[in-house]
């Protein structure tokens, strides 16, 4: 088969050399010899200019018997050496994948740290919850009732570090956060790795005890600072699937000092972010975190409709007016028809 193009002696038949442009390869030049035996083989099998690919033709225990047969074309021609096989196995980049753009999604974290040399404030307002009756009317979307809001600041303070301090209306909650990028997503590492801590503090007025409360040992109650704290223990991992959406889940666990009777100190939770870009301005942030926990399972929407670099805009629904955590997976979400769902925004600026 191949005779008729590269000749018997492999340097070319005559007529084919005049008339295939590119014309037959000289199968004893050096420039087919330096080659590695993979490379034959793959030309041989994928084909070449006006050479047919062999691959369904030939078995491929013929088509490496072809190779060792051009071989035997350098016997008498000055020896050539092998040019080592240059093996370039492309690097594979470590480029880095933002998976979220910012570092909240709707009320919950994201593997995302701020840019460098920046630091943002974020202002997350739930309004008061709706019920799809005339009162939402009547309350004006919501905004006449009681609401809720977290003003917070964000610095970067390490590489992989950043550090968060906010202020939370209900619960008068000061918290402090510390998140840590262990791992980030790259053509080698499938997922981000961030790990979370964040200490919060009640500074609402200590509650008034009835006479004769106790613990639930039996010990006489008595209220002391440590009962105002509270604690968010994340382990989140992320993924960019393309470049549309992106999704998070992970693992939290929420201790609270001090919890009412009947309630545990202990709520662990799953959450769950994806967020879909829908244009070159706006996306959809999509929120809900598995408590274990009953008649908790908080959910939030996001709809950002501008974002740049430095201004963030997103409208928010949920069945909670929580924000933080600690309070928004301790605390009842609201049960759609009876207390109705929270309107709401997150503004973030970037300094
Ligand atoms: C239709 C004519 C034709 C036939 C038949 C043919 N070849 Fe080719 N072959 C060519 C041409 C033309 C090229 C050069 C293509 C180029 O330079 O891009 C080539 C290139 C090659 C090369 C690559 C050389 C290089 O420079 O990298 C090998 C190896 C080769 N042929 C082996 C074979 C073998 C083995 C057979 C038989 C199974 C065969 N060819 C059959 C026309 C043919």
């Amino acid at each position: 088969m191949c005779v008729a193009c590269h000749g018997i002696d492999g340097k070319g038949d005559p007529l084919m050399l005049k008339t295939l442009n590119p014309p037959p390869a000289d199968l004893t030049s050096e420039k087919v010899q330096n080659q590695t035996d993979g490379a034959l083989f793959w030309k041989i099998t994928t084909g070449r200019g006006a050479m047919a690919g062999y691959e369904n033709i030939l078995s491929e225990k013929e088509r490496w018997a072809l190779v060792q047969y051009i071989r035997s074309f350098n016997k008498n021609n000055t020896p050539v050496k092998y040019r080592k096989p240059v093996v370039t196995v492309p690097k594979a980049s470590t480029k880095h994948i933002q998976i979220f753009p910012f570092d909240k999604a709707v009320n919950l974290n994201t593997t995302t740290l701020i840019p460098a040399k920046q630091w943002s404030f974020i202002i997350q307002h739930r309004f008061g919850a709706i019920k799809a009756d005339e009162g939402i009317w009547r309350n004006f979307l919501g905004l006449d009732l009681a609401s809720n809001i977290r003003v917070a600041a964000v610095f970067k303070i390490g590489k992989n570090l950043q550090a968060e301090i906010g202020r939370t209306r209900y619960g008068k909650f000061y918290d402090l956060g510390l998140k840590y990028k262990i791992v980030e997503q790259n053509e080698l590492v499938p997922l981000d790795w961030v790990v979370y801590e964040n200490v919060a503090i009640s500074t609402e007025k200590a509650p008034v005890i009835p006479e004769g409360t106790t613990f639930e040992n039996g010990e006489p109650f008595t209220y002391t600072f440590a009962h105002r704290l509270s604690y968010d223990t994340q382990l989140l991992l992320a993924r960019k699937f393309n470049r549309f959406i992106s999704a998070q889940t992970g693992f939290e666990l929420i201790w609270r000092n001090l919890a009412p009777p009947g309630e545990a100190n202990f709520t662990p939770a799953i959450p769950f972010i994806i967020r879909l870009k829908t244009g070159f301005m706006s996306a959809v942030s999509i929120e809900y975190s598995f408590v274990f926990r009953k008649r908790t399972r908080p959910w939030a929407l996001a709809y950002e409709i501008a974002s740049s670099g430095k201004h963030v805009f997103q409208i928010t629904l949920s069945n909670s007016d929580r924000i933080l955590p600690q309070n928004l997976y301790t605390h009842n979400s609201f049960r759609p028809g009876k207390e109705g769902l929270s309107l709401g925004f997150n503004l973030i600026r970037f300094f």
